[in-house]
């Protein structure tokens, strides 16, 4: 098992609150709460504690990440589509300065070409595409084990 006191923000940005009714097809029929609930039972797993946040404001994220700094070991982070194009969030990840994966639940390099443009993942140890709610489960993993070996 891993350092129970790992403290990982998993942070959900824009419409992402609205999963449950946006296309299932793409991303699945969970909403916000039970993905939540996964990704707790996920993180009790491994280890590793999570604390959730999920915003549509960009500015609220921006501050989320500024304290992340202090009250986190590291972060998942879902910018929903800011991924593509907020380069103030990308700024306030380089200021965060913590270990981050990027998370998407659908696969975007195969959707639209504007998804496949993301403004953070030069900033991200990993990013996980595509695998709906388990890609949280490889996120967390790949961030232990970051956490881990910077440790050692
Ligand atoms: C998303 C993919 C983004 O392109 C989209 O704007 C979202 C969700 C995903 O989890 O697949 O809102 O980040």
């Amino acid at each position: 098992m891993g350092d129970a006191s790992y403290r990982i923000e998993v942070m959900h940005g824009v419409n992402l609150d609205m999963l449950g009714h946006r296309d299932p097809a793409i991303y699945g029929t969970l909403t916000l709460p039970e993905l939540q609930v996964r990704i707790e039972e996920f993180a009790a797993a491994l280890g590793l504690r999570v604390r959730f946040s999920q915003t549509n404001s960009e500015g609220e994220l921006i501050e989320r990440l500024h304290r992340a700094r202090e009250e986190a070991d590291g972060i998942v982070l879902n910018p929903g589509a800011w991924t593509h194009y907020a380069w103030a969030i990308h700024d306030a990840l380089e200021i965060a300065a913590l270990p981050t994966v990027e998370v998407h639940l659908s696969d975007v390099k195969a959707r639209e070409s504007w998804r496949r443009v993301s403004v953070i993942e030069d900033l991200c140890i990993a990013t996980v595409s595509g695998r709906g709610p388990d890609g949280y489960r490889v996120a967390l993993a790949q961030l232990r084990d970051a956490l881990t070996k910077s440790d050692t």
